[in-house]
């Protein structure tokens, strides 16, 4: 196994570690720990990939784009957040059947952005800054690599933690309860 899997099997074991097992507490932790810092954390990485893209314009190792990606990022994760937290979270608390096909929709955003964090990984040389980088080059690298650890976990916690529990029980017809997405 690489040093970086070895790295990411450690933190998303540590997540769910982290995480409470039952359904609701799992589900506010999740809200509280990642929707949350994503909120907070991904504005600034924004205004700070801008800063360090424009001051180093000319060096071979600037991050072209960077602050660009973190921006749609932040643009798709609001939209996709919004529907777990309007939608499939509160169906989730409710116990309502048949939530295979929104889960599936979210498994499909999820692929969405494990792609958009790879192409952050290789515009960042793996999040390495060059040796002659500066303090705020150093930093962004750092927060946006401490961004892409908070949002594998993220995933994970939903991917193979949360949704499994709600896809094994095809609800029969006519009992699902309220619109889905
Ligand atoms: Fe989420
Ligand atoms: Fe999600």
């Amino acid at each position: 196994m690489s040093d970086t899997a070895t790295i990411a099997t450690t933190t998303m074991t540590r997540a769910v570690a982290d995480a409470p097992q039952e359904t609701g507490a799992l589900i506010d932790h999740i809200l509280t720990r990642y929707h949350e810092t994503h909120r907070r954390e991904l504005p600034e990485l924004v205004q700070l990939a801008r800063r360090v893209e424009a001051v180093h314009a000319d060096h071979a190792a600037v991050p072209r784009g960077l602050s660009d990606l973190l921006h749609q990022i932040l643009g798709e994760i609001e939209v996709h957040m919004k529907k777990e937290e309007l939608i499939l979270f509160p169906a989730m608390r409710r116990g309502v059947n048949g939530l295979a096909v929104p889960i599936t929709q979210m498994r499909h955003d999820h692929d969405d952005q494990d792609a958009q964090l790879h192409a952050a990984e290789q515009l960042t040389d793996g999040f390495k800054p060059p040796q002659d980088a500066c303090g705020s080059w150093r930093a962004l690298y750092e927060r946006t690599a401490k961004f892409a650890d908070d949002f594998a976990a993220h995933l994970h916690l939903e991917n193979d933690v949360l949704f499994p529990r709600f896809e094994q029980t095809a609800a029969p017809q006519g009992e699902t309860k309220g619109p889905l997405p």
